[in-house]
């Protein structure tokens, strides 16, 4: 039987590296996306070197353009005529624009790369699972939930993620396409590694579990909801935030300790 496919977004660093990876170890063909062909490029070698008998495509698209989008699922499809989950982890993090700072020039980009296009690309995976049923995981956050300063235009737009996961999943359920939302909390970017000591011991302390998701951690996630392994899960919102967004007030690891 032929490999299964899977196309990670916006997949070169990160959480959508440790996605393809995943996919990979589990045996899957991949497919990644970077706005940079090289880039695209780049790291399709290095997955290959660490997975040569995977076959890994490389895309170079900008989520903001539909016709990239509808070039990028072509060339899917042209090379191996399947695709059996999608993974919309592409996203305009928009950080530090609020409700004074934010322009209609951010806000359109915001809502473009992941509003417009996590929705166009889904439209373009539903058009060719629609041969063979599949899973399509929309990457969210607490940010649709909660708040905090500056994210303004960014949290509108996993809310709005969250709806149009839970419409996809009603509409294409009996194409045998599943749809759901991983809700995701802090996860460990590269962007940690450039924080202090201090700062990063201070993140910790404020999550229940006492640390940040690894992109490793996201990923296990993600394939469980791609995979065969979630068969009756969809129109879900699966969360994987450290315990973030049960906590009512801010987390005090002491709360816990026994009363003398
Ligand atoms: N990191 C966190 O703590 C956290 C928490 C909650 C949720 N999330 C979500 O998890 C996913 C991955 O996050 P991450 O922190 O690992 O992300 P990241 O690597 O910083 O960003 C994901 C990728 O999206 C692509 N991208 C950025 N802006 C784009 C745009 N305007 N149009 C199209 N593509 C764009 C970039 O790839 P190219 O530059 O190669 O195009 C980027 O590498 C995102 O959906 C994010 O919202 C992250």
């Amino acid at each position: 039987m032929d490999k299964k496919v899977v196309f990670v977004t916006g997949a070169v660093r990160n959480t959508g590296y440790a996605i393809a990876q995943r996919f990979a170890k589990e045996g899957w063909n991949v497919c990644i996306s970077s706005r940079d062909d090289a880039s695209a490029s780049e790291a399709v070698a290095r997955l290959q070197a660490e997975f040569p008998q995977t076959e890994f495509l490389g895309l170079g698209m900008d989520q903001s353009y539909v016709d990239q989008i509808h070039a990028a699922f072509a060339k899917i499809e042209e090379r191996f005529g399947r695709l059996d989950a999608f993974v919309a982890n592409a996203a305009h993090l928009a950080v530090d624009y609020n409700t004074f700072n934010t322009t209609p020039e951010m806000w359109d980009s915001v809502m473009n790369a992941n509003v417009r296009g996590t929705f166009f690309c889904s439209q373009s995976a539903a058009e060719i699972m629609k041969k063979t049923g599949g899973s399509i995981v929309l990457i969210s956050s607490v940010h649709a939930n909660q708040s905090i300063t500056g994210r303004v235009a960014y949290s509108s737009s996993k809310a709005a993620i969250n709806a149009m996961m839970r419409c996809m999943a009603v509409e294409l359920g009996y194409l045998g396409i599943r749809v759901n939302a991983l809700i995701a909390g802090a996860i460990w970017t590269e962007r940690w590694a450039t924080q202090s000591e201090e700062i990063t011991s201070k993140r910790r302390a404020q999550y229940p579990a006492g640390k940040e998701s690894a992109p490793e951690d996201i990923a296990a996630a993600v394939y469980f909801l791609g995979s065969d392994q979630s068969p009756t899960i969809t129109g879900t919102e699966m969360t994987v935030d450290s315990g973030i967004s049960v906590c009512l007030l801010p987390y005090n690891k002491n709360w816990n300790q026994p009363k003398e």
